[in-house]
């Protein structure tokens, strides 16, 4: 995670000009390196992950010199001294504590710091997914760490808010006349949201076997796209004014009883089979899994969001690993003309419907009836499409490169709260409790596929089909 995401984007805001004069960023771990063995090792490990378009060896090394190491253990609290030694030297300066190690820690971490004296007025801390298992215990991370940061101190990362895509979502919603009038159960029919991989569990067998599709992609990040379709305006894009209006959201979806657990979800666990003309082993053969294992790596629900602006639209979430594509897309599909006076061209009238990708690019997508050319007034779907990669001549800052600098310059808005993430605990709990309580293996599907049979029969039960079915 550090190797991969966080040092490469801080490497990429030093190349970009935006770390201060004098910012120093001190690696810490249970190994004993020295600071020249740490940037060595960055060298091997974090250099490989830099895109070569954004790599300058002047402003590599000069990166390099503003790094530091120190050893420390989580379980050992005299090992906190030689970092807050190191701390005192800067001062006031903002500090920020990146938790990039697994969430057993983070209690522990943020007490050690604290008692060595390490926590300043100017300290933040930055905290990873999964924040907890469920309810219980996220509420015990969140009681301790708040105990020693401030709400306004602590930040929760969601990587898919800072990614540039699900952004231009909210300035699409709310920097736009034209979708608004049609954003509500007046026009739209059903909605849509899929996050699909390629990948499997990527040598996180041990990790993802305890964790499962519901608590690692849907409790956060289809929740947290799913509150910026469905989210009233805020009236401002302030931190508060934008967490309120999620949290609005999340309050209004309808819970799940356990007895309608398998009438309203599906979980699957994907076998054997090829992606992108791959071979590639089934979820139970991957390394670190037990056997029988019932953890799911594929998961769709349907659900509704009870308010007066949803009240009666079904939307469907979805994510998967091993999947056919790797693919992020919103697809909202609109009600049907109120009285029809034209014939299709084909089997029944298709819904308009705007497609929102995030990923791999990022584009927009409007299927309208348009005339099929020729004798006879007969519509067929036409699809009108702006890509936005197209459009945008500038580079991209990934994700980690904008979160970061939101934790630097103390902008929260991006930040999950404490009660949002509770309220997505509360919902996602249910879920969990009834896939525990069956005793149904979750459907198997085949690599490379869309996942299980019964992911397309929960949404046709609605006389609805899935985007790349309809
Ligand atoms: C992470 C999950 O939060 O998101 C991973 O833990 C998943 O399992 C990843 O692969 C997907 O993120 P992205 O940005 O590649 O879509």
């Amino acid at each position: 995670m550090a190797a991969r995401k966080l040092l490469p984007a801080l490497y990429c805001r030093h190349r970009g000009g935006d770390l201060a004069t004098g910012s120093r960023i001190i690696g810490s771990a249970r190994q004993p390196f020295t600071d020249d063995q740490y940037r060595a090792l960055l060298e091997e490990r974090v250099r490989p992950h830099i895109d070569p378009d954004d790599f300058n060896v002047e402003a590599w090394n000069q990166f390099l010199r503003q790094v530091e190491y120190v050893r420390s253990d989580a379980r050992d609290g005299a090992s906190f001294d030689e970092l807050a030694a190191r701390l005192s030297a800067s001062g006031d300066r903002t500090r920020v504590f990146f938790l990039a190690t697994s969430p057993s820690f983070f209690t522990d971490i943020c007490r050690q710091v604290a008692t060595v004296g390490a926590v300043t007025p100017a300290s933040r801390v930055v905290l990873e997914k999964p924040l907890g298992r469920d309810l219980g215990s996220s509420r015990a991370i969140n009681d301790i760490v708040g105990s020693i940061f401030s709400e306004d101190r602590i930040y929760r990362i969601d990587h898919y808010l800072g990614k540039e895509s699900v952004q231009n979502l909210l300035a699409l919603r709310f920097g736009n006349a034209l979708f608004e009038p049609l954003w509500s159960r007046s026009w739209v029919h059903d909605v849509q949201i899929t996050i699909a991989e390629q990948v499997g569990v990527e040598g996180r067998g041990e990790f993802y076997d305890h964790t499962g599709a519901l608590r690692d992609m849907v409790q956060n990040h289809l929740l947290q796209l799913l509150c910026i379709v469905a989210m009233e305006p805020p009236s401002s894009i302030d931190a508060d004014a934008v967490r309120d209006a999620k949290l609005q959201v999340l309050r209004a979806l309808r819970p799940f009883a356990e007895s309608d657990v398998h009438a309203r979800s599906v979980r699957g666990q994907y076998r054997a089979g090829a992606v992108g003309g791959q071979p590639v082993p089934g979820y139970l053969e991957e390394p670190g899994i037990p056997a029988g294992s019932h953890t799911e790596t594929f998961v769709a629900l349907r659900v509704d969001i009870d308010n007066w602006r949803w009240a009666g639209v079904p939307f469907y979430l979805r994510t998967g690993k091993r999947m056919q594509e790797r693919l992020a897309e919103i697809v909202v599909n609109f009600r049907h003309v109120p009285h029809q006076i034209l014939e299709p061209a084909r089997g029944a009238f298709a819904h308009n419907r705007l497609v929102i990708r995030l990923q791999p690019d990022d584009a927009l997508m409007l299927q309208v009836q348009a005339k099929t050319p020729g004798d006879g007034m007969r519509v067929q779907p036409m699809s009108l499409s702006l890509s936005f990669e197209d459009s945008a001549a500038t580079r991209r800052l990934d994700a980690y490169e904008r979160l970061l600098m939101d934790v630097i310059r103390g902008r929260l808005t991006l930040f999950m709260r404490r009660d949002e993430l509770e309220a997505a605990w509360r919902w996602v709990e249910p879920i969990l409790h009834g896939w525990a309580d069956s005793s149904d293996a979750p459907k198997p599907y085949i690599s490379g596929t869309w996942g299980p049979a019964a992911s397309s029969a929960l949404i046709g039960r609605d006389n609805c089909a899935w985007h790349e079915e309809a």
